[in-house]
């Protein structure tokens, strides 16, 4: 009896060995979440020294698991120690926090080759004499900066300039949810004024509707300045904040009885897939993919993939430095399209380890795939085009589109139906644009285009500006 039970277990644990042994990954996408930095309170926050750390950190756990060669998961055929652009991708909104984010993330995963490889690192001149970068051969890994006008923009951030997403994610202050949490928590909040009277000059503003920028401005001060007030905050006041953010910012980023509050999980999920697309169909396509964004998008995600049903976690805000990684991989060494798996990880922060959970609900943390493809791209947005019409967008580049004529955007998205199967959350963005009318509608392309503004004009004047939407651009 006993015998056969080990028996077993043996077999078990040597199939499990063996399948893990015989795994090759072809490729990667990260999506990065940004590391510590000031406050978004007053706008232009900017990644500290102690986030450009977290990014290195994180880098450098990827560059263990894809890059190194003694590691059982290192992508087929990428170079190890120096880098060779056509094997990677990184991009990030032209913002600079979240540039110096992909920035520091890619420093990790290329360091200097002086550190790694110094029998590499010199060009030989003619007359003999050998030359290393500077910095002791730092590596210039190109990063993409995606300015908001162009209509790459949408692919890691399709909250903004979207007022679908904006009206949809407004309804959540209509929830009885939102409003049994509002009357909950005023004496919390009330309490904690002392700690943030010089940002919150009077207790009356203080609220479950700024859950978010309390929880940040406490938070920020916490670590980094010993002699602010909210230095004091204990830590089951934080802990309190942090869940009250949580709950908020979930509501603002997802409802499943609501497709258009996560347009930019759908976006998301449309460029990841295509990114891995490229990866599998052709051997000239970007081994590893970097993409630096907002936590929004990471809690959109969430709910858009199912992911809460592997663990109540993620209706909690990934921490700074969260990444979501994408693998894409065979049980054998060859690549063959119809062997590919893909498996979907993440880590929290710095903390923890990079883990495996299952995607839309699924029983197993891997799909083939064509169950991946097909998920995503109805699950997705696959087109800029798609996405004017189911934002209504007034972006610049929408124009090309003729969103806003009604029949225009109707006939885009069913036309793009054979590509992106089932494209319901369109439809049903449309129908409810449609039924939102034109009143609700201009009085929101008015506010839109004011905060626009504004924002142009404070970020020009280098004024300070309070962010308290969570889908503005300073959403990170
Ligand atoms: C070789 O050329 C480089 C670049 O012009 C120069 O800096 C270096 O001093 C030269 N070395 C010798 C040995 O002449
Ligand atoms: C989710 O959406 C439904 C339908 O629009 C709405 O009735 C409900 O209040 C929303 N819940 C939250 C928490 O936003
Ligand atoms: C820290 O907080 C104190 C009290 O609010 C303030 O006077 C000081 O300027 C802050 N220091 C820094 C470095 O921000
Ligand atoms: C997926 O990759 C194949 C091969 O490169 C390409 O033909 C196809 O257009 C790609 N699909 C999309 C939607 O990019
Ligand atoms: C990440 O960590 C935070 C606390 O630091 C927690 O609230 C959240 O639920 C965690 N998310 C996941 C997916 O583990
Ligand atoms: C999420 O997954 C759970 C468990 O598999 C399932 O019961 C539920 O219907 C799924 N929800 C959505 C919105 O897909």
């Amino acid at each position: 009896m006993r015998t056969t039970a080990l028996a077993h277990a043996l077999a078990v644990a040597s199939g499990l060995a063996a399948s893990a042994a015989a795994e090759t990954v072809h490729g990667a996408l990260v999506f990065t979440r940004h590391g510590d930095r000031t406050t978004k309170h007053y706008g232009a926050q900017v990644l500290t020294n102690l986030g450009a750390q977290q990014l290195f950190l994180v880098g450098s756990d990827y560059r263990a698991r894809y890059l190194d060669s003694a590691s059982p998961n290192q992508i087929q055929g990428i170079s190890e120690f120096q880098y060779v652009p056509a094997q990677i991708h990184a991009s990030a909104p032209d913002q600079r926090i979240l540039l110096d984010t992909a920035t520091a993330f890619l420093q990790g995963l290329y360091p200097p080759l002086s550190e790694t490889r110094p029998q590499i690192e010199g060009q030989q001149l003619a007359n003999g004499s050998s030359v290393n970068n500077p910095l002791g051969g730092y590596q210039y890994v190109t990063l993409h900066g995606i300015s908001a006008d162009s209509s790459d923009a949408v692919w890691i951030k399709g909250d903004d300039e979207c007022p679908a997403v904006a009206r949809a994610s407004a309804e959540f202050r209509a929830s009885a949810e939102y409003r049994t949490r509002l009357a909950a928590t005023r004496d919390f909040y009330r309490s904690l004024h002392p700690l943030v009277d010089d940002v919150y000059p009077s207790a009356d503003d203080l609220s479950y509707a700024k859950a978010y920028d309390i929880f940040d401005i406490i938070n920020v001060q916490r670590t980094h300045n010993k002699t602010s007030a909210a230095a004091q905050a204990t830590d089951a006041q934080v802990l309190q904040l942090r869940t009250l953010a949580d709950s908020a910012e979930f509501g603002l980023n997802y409802n499943a009885s609501q497709p258009a509050r996560s347009i930019h999980a759908t976006t998301l999920a449309g460029a990841v897939w295509r990114h891995l697309n490229d990866t599998v169909s052709s051997a000239k396509g970007p081994k590893f993919s970097l993409l630096a964004g907002s936590y929004d998008t990471f809690l959109a995600f969430f709910g858009l993939a199912n992911l809460t049903a592997a663990s109540p976690d993620f209706y909690g805000l990934p921490d700074y430095a969260s990444t979501m990684a994408f693998e894409v991989f065979t049980q054998r060494p060859d690549f063959r399209p119809a062997d590919a798996r893909v498996r979907f990880l993440f880590r929290n922060g710095t903390a923890g380890t990079l883990r495996a959970f299952p995607l839309f609900g699924a029983q197993k943390t891997d799909l083939s795939w064509d169950e991946f493809s097909d998920v995503m791209q109805t699950r997705g947005i696959s087109t800029a085009e798609q996405w004017c019409g189911v934002c209504q967008s007034q972006a610049p580049f929408c124009a090309a589109y003729e969103v806003g004529n009604g029949g225009v955007t109707a006939n885009a998205v069913s036309a793009d139906s054979g590509v992106s199967r089932g494209s319901w959350i369109a439809v049903v963005v449309v129908m409810a644009v449609a039924l939102a009318g034109n009143l609700v509608w201009a009085a929101l392309c008015l506010l839109g285009s004011r905060k626009r503004k504004e924002q142009v004009a404070a970020a020009g004047a280098g004024k300070e500006v309070h962010s308290v939407r969570s889908h503005d651009s300073g959403s990170v």
